[in-house]
C-alpha cells in the first residue's frame, strides 16, 4: 500500500512569552511526539477536543508551519527539501471550517476558482471558462452562479465553492480542517457525500479533522484520536467504534465503565474533568488527570502507542484489558 505521509515523532512546541527576564523559558507543547502514516486513497479522520493539536498537525504536514522536532515525509521525501516543497505546492490543497474567511469576498466565484488554474496552467480564457463550468458541475453548483460573489451564498454552497477551488488543479491530497463543523447538520451529510464521491472519482487522499467522532464516522477509513498533543489511539474506523481501547476514546464515544475492567485495580480517585494546560502537562500519562481508570502506574510515564490488534494501537497501559472486555 502506497504511503502518502509518513510522520515520525512530530513535535511542535511554541515558546511561551516570559513575564520576567530571568524566568525559565516554558513551551506550549501543541504536538508532543506524534507518529502516524496516511495511506494513498484513504480518509484518515482526526478527532480530539479544542486545543488537542489537530490544526497544528495539519499545518505542520502541509508546510504551513515549521516543525520543532521529528520528521515528516511526503511520498517518501522529507518535506523540508526544496524539491518536496515544490511538489507539495502543486499536489496539496486545503479546505477549512469557515469558507467566509477562506474565500475572497471581493472576487466573483469564477475568479476564485480560476485563480489556481491561471497560476498553474497557461490556458486561454475559453479553456479556463469551460474548466470552471466543469468544476462547478462536479461540486453540484450551476454555472449560472459564476458571476456572483461568495457573500450571496449559504455556508454549504460556499463550502462547495472552496471544494471546487481545491480540486481545480487535480491535487493528490486535501487537508480538510473541520470542513463541516460550521454547517447545519442536514448540510453536513451532503458535503461529506460530495467529498466521498470526489475521492472515488479523483483518487484523492484526505486528512479529515473534526471535534467529535460522530462527524468522522461516515467518511473515515481509519481514525486517529488526539489528546493534548499525543495520539492516544488509532485504527480502522470499525475498530475505534466497536472496540475502543483508550479511556479517552471511550469518553468521546460516551461509553460507561464496565466494572470488570477495573476489578483488580485500585483506581485513584478525584478525576478532574478539565483539560490540563498544554504548558504544564500532567506527569505520566497525558490523560491520567481526567481518567476514571487511572492507577498509580499511570502517573509514572507516558505509555507508548502499541498495537492491540492488527493496525489498531492504543497509548494506554491497560489497552489489553479494554480489548478483552469489549469483546
Ligand atoms: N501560533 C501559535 N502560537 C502559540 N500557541 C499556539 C499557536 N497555534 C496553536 N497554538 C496552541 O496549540 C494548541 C493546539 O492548537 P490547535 O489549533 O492545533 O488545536 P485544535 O485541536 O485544532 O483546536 P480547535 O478544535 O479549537 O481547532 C492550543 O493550545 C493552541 O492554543
Ligand atoms: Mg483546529
Amino acid at each position: 500500500m502506497e504511503i502518502i505521509y509518513e510522520i515520525k515523532n512530530l513535535k511542535k512546541h511554541f515558546p511561551v512569552k516570559k513575564n520576567k527576564l530571568f524566568e525559565e523559558q516554558k513551551y506550549l507543547k501543541a504536538l508532543d511526539g506524534v507518529t502516524l502514516e496516511i495511506r494513498k486513497g484513504e480518509t484518515l479522520g482526526l478527532v480530539g477536543e479544542s486545543g488537542s493539536g489537530k490544526s497544528t498537525l495539519g499545518k505542520c504536514i502541509t508546510g504551513i508551519s515549521d516543525i520543532t522536532e521529528g520528521s515528516v515525509k511526503y511520498k517518501g521525501a522529507d518535506i523540508s527539501d526544496k524539491k518536496t516543497i515544490k511538489t507539495m505546492q502543486s499536489e496539496i490543497q486545503a479546505i477549512f471550517q469557515d469558507p467566509y474567511s477562506s474565500l475572497n469576498p471581493t472576487l466573483m466565484v469564477f475568479d476564485i476558482i480560476a485563480e489556481p488554474l491561471r497560476t498553474r496552467f497557461n490556458y486561454d480564457n475559453k479553456k479556463i471558462r469551460s474548466m470552471v463550468e466543469d468544476l462547478l458541475n462536479k461540486v453540484g453548483l450551476s454555472k449560472e452562479i459564476m458571476f456572483k460573489k461568495p457573500g450571496q451564498f449559504s455556508g454549504g454552497q460556499r463550502q462547495r465553492i472552496s471544494i471546487a477551488r481545491a480540486i481545480s488543479t487535480n491535487p493528490e491530497f486535501i487537508l480538510c480542517d473541520e470542513p463541516i463543523s460550521a454547517l447545519d447538520v442536514s448540510i453536513q451529510a451532503q458535503i461529506v457525500n460530495l467529498l466521498e464521491d470526489l475521492q472515488k472519482e479523483l483518487g484523492l487522499t484526505y486528512l479529515f479533522i473534526a471535534h467529535d467522532l460522530a462527524m468522522v464516522e461516515h467518511i473515515s477509513h481509519r481514525i486517529g484520536v488526539l489528546y493534548l498533543g499525543h495520539l492516544v489511539e488509532i485504527g480502522d474506523s470499525d475498530e475505534i467504534y466497536k472496540n475502543p481501547c483508550h479511556p479517552y476514546t471511550k469518553e468521546l464515544l460516551g461509553s460507561v465503565l464496565k466494572p470488570e475492567v477495573n476489578k483488580d485495580r485500585k483506581a485513584l480517585v478525584s478525576t478532574n474533568r478539565e483539560i490540563p494546560s498544554p504548558i504544564d502537562l500532567p506527569k505520566g500519562c497525558v490523560f491520567q488527570s481526567r481518567c476514571p481508570y487511572r492507577t498509580e502506574k499511570c502517573t509514572l510515564e507516558q505509555p507508548a502507542l502499541l498495537e492491540v490488534s492488527k493496525g489498531h494501537k492504543s497509548a494506554c497501559i491497560y489497552r489489553e484489558d479494554f480489548y478483552k472486555s469489549n469483546k
